[in-house]
C-alpha cells in the first residue's frame, strides 16, 4: 500500500466506502477465561491536588519542565524525576541510555468492538487464537515481576480492555500487588456501567477515546453508531472521583480537523482533560503520511487564538505537553506530538501485547517473546533477568522522520495504546 492510496481514508470520511456493516456494532467473544464481573462500591480518590503552574510563555517543545512534586497524591503525571521514588523502592529497571522504565502498558486484548480508520482495518477480525492470548494468571505473575521490577504505573490497554470479562478482578490483583498507579484506555462503548467496578477495583485514571463530537462522523471514524454510549461513559466517569476523565482524539486531515475547537468548547464545557493525539503510522491499513497528521503545533495555535492558554507544568516523561484555560474555564488541553516533537529522549515506557510479547518502543522492529518463558517453566528470576536485558536493548527513539521508515509489522490495535 503506498501514500497514494491515502484518499482512500477520506473517502471512507464522506461516506463513499461503505467499509463495514452499519448496523452491526460488533462486541466479540471474550477471550481468556471468564470471569464473573464484580459490581462495587464507587470509592473516593480525591485528595486535593494542588498545581504549580510556570509564568514562562507556553511555546510548544519549549517549555519549563516541571521537577518537583506538585500533587498530594501521588499522581504519576507529575511524578518527580529526580531519582526519588515513591513508597520508599528503589527503581531498578532502565535501559543502556540511562532512561528509567517505570511505566508498563499491558495489552489484556488484541479483540476491539471498534474499527478506527487510524487503527484498525475494516476488514474482518484477524485477532490471535485465545490460547495464544496470556490468561490472567500469566498476566498476574508478570504484572508482580514487573512491579518488583520498579515500574511504577500500569496502564491497561487493548484492543479494548473492556470485552475481556474479568478486568476488573485483574485491576484488583494490581491493587493487591501495591502498583501505585492504575490507569485504563478504553474507546467507551462498554464503560458507563462498569465505572463503579473499576474504581472498586482500584482503577486511578481513565483515558476515554473519542474523535469527533459528530455522531456521523464518529461513525464513519469508528465504523460503529456507539457516539451515545461512549457519551454516557463519559458522563459516568465525570460523576465519580475518577474525574477529570482524559479524552483522547486523534486529528486526521480532512476527517476531524474542523473539530479543534469544538473539543476545546467541551473540555471547558466538561471540565474533561482534552488531548490531541498526532496520527502516527500505526494504522492497519498503511494511508497513512504526513499529510494526514494535524501537527500539535497547529492545534495549539488554533485553541489558544480562541481562549489563550496557560501552560501547566509537566514530567520530563511525560507525553503531554499540558495546558489550562487562561480564562479560569475548567478543562485541561493536552498536546501529544509524537510525530513532530518526539519524546523520545525522556521515554520512562515499554508494552506488554496481548500475546505475551515485550515491546520497548511502540515503533518497535521485534518484540521479545515472555510467553514461552512463561509457559516453558522458567522462574521468575529467569524472566526478570530478560526483561532487564531486553530492557537495556530499548531504542534510542522512533525513526518516523528519518528517511527509510518502515513502520513497524504489528498496528496499534495489537500493540496496546
Ligand atoms: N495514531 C495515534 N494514536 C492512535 N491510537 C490508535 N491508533 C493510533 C494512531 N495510528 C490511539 C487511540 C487511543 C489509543 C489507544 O491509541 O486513539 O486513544
Ligand atoms: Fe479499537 Fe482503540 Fe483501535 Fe479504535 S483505536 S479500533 S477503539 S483499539
Amino acid at each position: 500500500m503506498t501514500f497514494a492510496s491515502a484518499p482512500h481514508i477520506l473517502a471512507i470520511a464522506a461516506g463513499i466506502q461503505p467499509a463495514y456493516d452499519k448496523d452491526v456494532t460488533p462486541t466479540p467473544p471474550a477471550c481468556g477465561r471468564d470471569i464473573p464481573w464484580r459490581r462495587g462500591e464507587a470509592a473516593g480518590f480525591g485528595l486535593p491536588r494542588v498545581r504549580v503552574e510556570t509564568p514562562a510563555p507556553p511555546v510548544l517543545g519549549k517549555e519549563p519542565v516541571h521537577r518537583k512534586c506538585a500533587d498530594f497524591r501521588f499522581d504519576p503525571d507529575s511524578m518527580c524525576e529526580s531519582g526519588f521514588l515513591f513508597f520508599g523502592e528503589p527503581m531498578t529497571l532502565h535501559d543502556k541510555f540511562g532512561r528509567q522504565i517505570t511505566d508498563l502498558r499491558v495489552s489484556v486484548t488484541d479483540r476491539c468492538n471498534f474499527r478506527c480508520v487510524y487503527c484498525r482495518s475494516a476488514d474482518p477480525e484477524n485477532y490471535r487464537e485465545h490460547d495464544e492470548i496470556l490468561s490472567w494468571n500469566e498476566l498476574e505473575r508478570l504484572a508482580r515481576i514487573f512491579a518488583d521490577l520498579g515500574i511504577q504505573k500500569m496502564r491497561i490497554t487493548g484492543g479494548e480492555p473492556l470485552v475481556r470479562d474479568g478486568v476488573e478482578v485483574y485491576l484488583r490483583k494490581l491493587t493487591e500487588l501495591r502498583v501505585p498507579d492504575i490507569s485504563m484506555t478504553t474507546n467507551g462503548h462498554l464503560l458507563a456501567e462498569r465505572v463503579p467496578g473499576l474504581i472498586s477495583a482500584g482503577l486511578h485514571r481513565i483515558n476515554v477515546s473519542l474523535d469527533s463530537l459528530d455522531p456521523i462522523k464518529f461513525e464513519k471514524i469508528t465504523r460503529t453508531r456507539s457516539y451515545d454510549s461512549v457519551m454516557r461513559g463519559i458522563d459516568a466517569v465525570q460523576a465519580t472521583a475518577l474525574a477529570p476523565a482524559k479524552i483522547n482524539a486523534v486529528l486526521v486531515r480532512g476527517f476531524n480537523e474542523d473539530e479543534v475547537e469544538a473539543f476545546a468548547a467541551f473540555a471547558r464545557e466538561r471540565g474533561v482533560i482534552m488531548r490531541f493525539i498526532e496520527f502516527m503510522p500505526l494504522d492497519a491499513d498503511r494511508h497513512w503520511s504526513r499529510d494526514l497528521m494535524v501537527p500539535a503545533e497547529e492545534v495549539y495555535r488554533r485553541i489558544h487564538a480562541q481562549w489563550p492558554l496557560v501552560q501547566i507544568p509537566h514530567a520530563q516523561s511525560e507525553t503531554a505537553r499540558k495546558y489550562r484555560f487562561a480564562d479560569g474555564a475548567p478543562g485541561e488541553i493536552g498536546l501529544i506530538a509524537p510525530v513532530t516533537q518526539p519524546f523520545c529522549g525522556h521515554c520512562s515506557r515499554i508494552r506488554l501485547t496481548a500475546d505475551g510479547k515485550v515491546r520497548t518502543c511502540l515503533f518497535s522492529k521485534d518484540d521479545h517473546d515472555l510467553r514461552g518463558m512463561l509457559r516453558n517453566g522458567a522462574s521468575d528470576a529467569d524472566i526478570e533477568e530478560r526483561i532487564r536485558a531486553l530492557v537495556d536493548q530499548k531504542e534510542k527513539g522512533h525513526r518516523i522522520n528519518e528517511a527509510g521508515f518502515v513502520p513497524p509489522s504489528r498496528t496499534m490495535v495489537f500493540i496496546g495504546g
